[in-house]
């Protein structure tokens, strides 16, 4: 068993990135309510527990809090924002609103001493969001970090093992955050650093691979990161027990069913099926305009014909699903609405005679998914696949959808992809693609006036996909797929691109 960190959510904004520090640092670790009981806890045999931070004040009555029993499993604990104001209001301290909010990459003074701060430079420029912040701390604690504004930026008992830090080690702003982290694993909870992909696989691999036996099991296999990684770990496991059906809806990008293909067939030992249904979904989508009505559409056709797969291959034991660590998190916090969503992925379940569901991301991040994917041997180009949505290509053709506006779209936005990739760019946007508008208009080619389509290119930067900024992509790599796309594509005129951010735009145009 791995080495367990707890982080106790107060409703911070930033638990989820906590966690995926501590991951980085090589440490198993899991998001926890903070209505989590101290008896649970000691249950779980956490090396360390960290408190996030949260949006109230912690001398409110009604704010999230946990038992100060917590303090006695003898268990190291750092806080973090609320999260340290916290420690310091439940062991006597005293918190209050500080004069003014402190917001932003603020310098802070830190004491070296301090086993967070060991080896690093007096002042070090620290993510700060807080408009309480401690007055007095109670016994036995003395400050080792502060601002101009903050007296109380950090602090620690260090014979009980006990740390809180005002501002937040997890954002990239805090100069040395993850390292800050790091010390508190290694030199206060006096980790080994025990998680790592190639160990995870192994052991889930072996493990799996005993709860199956030697009975059936079935995948729906999208060909994106998440349930290509969940499929390759149980093929890995058992091999042809396991069937993959990918359905090629003609909505995928260019050459993308070929490619799916080509990988599992080739390249694992698993039973591949292959439908193509384009002619069905386009038959079912042919003068479709409004959005909504083209998703849900899409999402019952999937099912229709995925059931009919199944019925082919009859009843099986398990059915994969490529749940990973953030949905897990949202559904053990949220409420039960939520959690309903979140487990009715694509309806699935439904529709499959199968007894149990195996999800083997269920406890990964999407980086480590990533991650896992090329231990197992995933091309990179796979495992680095930009998010692409549910309902594919249907999603960034504007208004009905026919074949030769699908085609047009598949050229055009290859060729924005090929130049995107050639100019070094596709690791720093993180998303790009062409839409196809429902526009068309007037345009001159040789002696002739043309009447054809206009090819919109979007391209954003960012890191959650809630918000996001239009990628500012040189002239002229846009010159260059402009060029090549009325060029090389019949029937396109006119190229612009979208330079709305999000909010108020979306990324994708419907
Ligand atoms: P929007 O357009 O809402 O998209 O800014 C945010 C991110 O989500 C992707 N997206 C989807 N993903 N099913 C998905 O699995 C969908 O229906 C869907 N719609 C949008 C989009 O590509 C972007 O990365």
């Amino acid at each position: 068993m791995n080495e367990l960190v707890l982080v106790l959510d107060f409703g911070g904004q930033y638990n989820q990135l906590i966690a995926r520090r501590v991951r980085e640092c090589n440490v198993y670790c899991e998001v926890k309510s903070y209505k989590t009981s101290v008896e649970e806890i000691r249950a779980m045999h956490p090396v360390g527990i960290i408190f996030t931070g949260g949006p109230n004040s912690v001398y409110d009555p009604a704010s999230p809090a946990c038992s100060a029993e917590i303090f006695s499993l003898g268990v190291p604990i750092l806080g973090i924002c609320y999260g340290a104001q916290l420690i310091a209001h439940l062991l006597g301290g005293q918190v209050r609103p500080a004069g003014k909010r402190e917001y932003g990459k603020i310098d802070v003074s830190v004491q070296d001493q301090s086993a967070l701060f060991e080896a690093m430079a007096p002042r070090q420029a620290c993510w700060m969001s807080h408009t309480d912040q401690v007055f007095a701390l109670p016994e036995g604690f003395s400050v080792t970090a502060s601002t101009d504004s903050c007296p109380v930026a950090a602090f620690e008992d260090v014979q009980r093992r006990i740390y809180g830090v005002q501002f937040h080690p997890e954002v990239n702003h805090t100069q040395n955050g993850t390292q800050m982290l790091r010390h508190f694993l290694y030199r206060v909870c006096k980790v080994k650093g025990d998680w790592l992909m190639s160990r995870y696989a192994q052991q889930y691999i072996a493990d799996i691979r005993r709860k199956i036996g030697d009975k059936r099991v079935l995948c729906a296999l999208s060909g994106g990161v998440d349930s290509s990684v969940a499929a390759v770990m149980i093929s890995k496991a058992v091999g042809k027990q396991l069937t993959c059906v990918f359905l090629d809806h003609g909505l995928l990008r260019k050459n993308e069913g070929d490619e799916v293909e080509e990988i599992f067939t080739k390249q694992f030992d698993l039973n591949f099926v292959r439908v193509n249904c384009a002619d069905r979904f386009l038959a079912r989508l042919a003068g479709v305009t409004d959005p909504e009505r083209k998703r849900k559409i899409i999402g019952e056709e999937f099912i229709r014909v995925f059931e009919q797969e199944a019925k082919k291959i009859g009843a099986v034991d398990f059915l994969v699903q490529g749940t990973i660590y953030p949905d897990v998190i949202e559904s053990g916090l949220g409420d039960a609405a939520v959690i309903k969503s979140h487990h009715n992925v694509g309806g699935l379940p439904d529709y499959v005679d199968f007894k149990e569901i195996i999800e083997p991301l269920r406890l990964l991040f999407k980086d480590e998914v990533r991650k896992l994917g090329t231990e197992l041997g995933l091309a990179h180009d796979l495992v680095w696949r930009q998010p692409f949505p549910g309902p594919g290509l249907a999603v960034r053709v504007i208004g009905d959808i026919t074949k030769q506006k699908l085609d047009i779209l598949k050229d055009a936005d290859a060729i924005f992809r090929q130049e995107i990739k050639a100019a070094g760019l596709d690791t720093s946007v993180n998303q790009y693609f062409a839409v196809i508008t429902n526009m068309r208009s007037v345009g001159v080619m040789g002696d002739g006036r043309t009447y054809d389509y206009t090819i919109a290119l979007r391209a954003v930067t960012t890191t959650d996909f809630m918000t996001a900024d239009w990628a500012e992509i040189p002239y002229d790599i846009l010159r260059t797929v402009s060029n090549r796309i009325v060029n090389e594509v019949a029937h396109v005129n006119r190229v612009v691109y979208d330079i709305t951010s999000k909010p108020p735009a979306t990324i994708e145009w419907e």
